[in-house]
């Protein structure tokens, strides 16, 4: 396995080159929030829009014909990045829309057996059902679940956490019950950095024959990652935060789960046979692809996972790992500075929260903005998690494959500056 070198990745990087806030170099550690692109995936974009555009799955002509072959090219790329078969692989708008999609795959069935509708039961949810998730959830797998349960009378649970930012599994045995039918929790958290032990929680939930739900926005951009590892039935993440463009997303489903989940988006593309009172539902994936498809983004994420196979993923984890540690080291050797999450560099990943003594975090960000360093600050789509940390928000900066020691060394000068400038140095 050959090392990262981020200077050279950073000259592949456009946007990574441009200056900031009165010519001062863009140091980017928002990278949790949105990476960014290559230019061999706006290559990719460009080329496909200036050569072959058409309507994908439509159309008899020759661009249909080649639009056609490279969005599926593209689900063919990413399925064996992931180690999966192509026709397991649904593209969505973003990770938000594939995991309401598996949400709506409960509500929906729920309705439709309500109505006498033969449904698969394992997705049909009653009152006295479970739907289980932990209190690190992102935002977008935690209220889609709230409607669930809303919808259908199920109760909604938790799984805590320690002190130290990671899941309390001292009670998982008592969440996760024989009532529970659908367990969906984070791989890795966008606001405390945790890697979770997600299969010891998936394999907690086939036990009790729950359908698994993984988020794994913040993992496989990250780290090797395979579906057949996880033991999920249902996994979402995006292409933006792995150096795709925006607009899509994917959701990875268990064959046998896809083929009786009811759909979430209905239309054009998606039908097999349609009359005036009903209509029969292709084969996954394109049931789950109503509409003209993103094809353009698609070949854009083809090449994002092209950019990443080249680099090697061990090796990217292995750089980020390296990198993880030194940003934990410096930032807890500012007093003052408070990490929220795991303190220690294990089983977590690069995105790194905190807080500064006597500032808030939303002044730590604007005078580091002001240096040209670009973090996320807020509550960062985890508010019940900022809850579970006494904090209103959290300042967090996250790193990827262009990122060194240097961009870490001035984030901390930066936060060294803010507390000279609010005298709590
Ligand atoms: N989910 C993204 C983040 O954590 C937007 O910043």
């Amino acid at each position: 396995m050959t090392s990262l070198d981020p200077q050279r990745i950073k000259k592949d990087f456009p946007l990574l080159e441009r200056t900031v806030r009165d010519g001062q170099p863009l140091v980017y550690l928002d990278s949790a929030a949105t990476s960014q692109k290559p230019r061999a995936v706006l290559d990719a974009e460009r080329s496909f829009y200036e050569t072959s555009n058409a309507a994908a799955h439509r159309g008899a002509h020759q661009l249909a014909e080649e639009a056609t072959e490279a969005y599926e090219g593209a689900r063919a790329r990413v399925a064996g990045f992931v180690g999966a078969r192509a026709n397991e692989v649904v593209f969505t708008k973003n990770a938000t829309e594939g995991l309401n999609l598996a949400a709506y795959a409960f509500s929906n069935a729920s309705a439709l057996a309500r109505h006498g509708r033969e449904v698969d039961p394992r997705f049909a949810l009653r009152p006295g059902d479970s739907i289980v998730v932990t209190e690190m959830e992102h935002h977008a797998n935690l209220v889609p679940w709230q409607e669930v349960a809303a919808k259908t009378g199920a109760t909604l649970r938790w799984i805590g956490l320690t002190d130290d930012g990671r899941l309390d599994l001292g009670d998982l045995g008592s969440v996760i019950d024989s009532s529970t039918r659908v367990v969906s929790i984070v791989h890795q958290s966008n606001i405390l950095g945790t890697i979770t032990p997600v299969r010891q929680v998936m394999d907690a939930a086939h036990a009790v024959g729950a359908i698994g739900v993984v988020d794994a926005c913040q993992s496989i951009p990250h780290m090797p990652v395979s579906m057949a590892d996880l033991g999920a039935d249902l996994v979402a993440w995006s292409g933006h935060k792995m150096l795709g463009p925006t607009g899509i997303g994917m959701l990875w489903g268990r064959e046998d789960v896809l083929a009786t989940m009811p759909p979430f988006l209905t239309g054009g593309s998606m039908i097999e046979m349609v009359y005036l009172d009903h209509s029969t539902y292709a084969p996954p994936p394109q049931r789950f692809e109503a509409g003209v498809p993103m094809v353009a983004q698609a070949v854009g994420l083809g090449a994002a996972v092209e950019y990443l196979d080249d680099l090697g993923m061990d090796a990217v984890a292995a750089h980020e790992h390296e990198l993880t540690g030194y940003a934990l080291a410096r930032l807890q050797e500012i007093d003052g500075v408070t990490v929220i999450g795991p303190r220690t560099n294990v089983e977590r990943g690069s995105a790194i929260s905190f807080t500064v003594e006597g500032i808030h975090p939303h002044d730590v960000g604007q005078i580091l903005d002001s240096r040209g360093i670009a973090v996320r600050v807020g509550h960062h789509c985890a508010w019940p998690t900022c809850r579970r940390y006494g904090v209103p928000a959290t300042t967090r900066i996250s790193t990827y494959i262009y990122n060194d020691h240097g961009d870490i060394d001035a984030a901390v000068a930066g936060i060294r500056a803010a507390q000279k400038y609010f005298g709590v140095a």
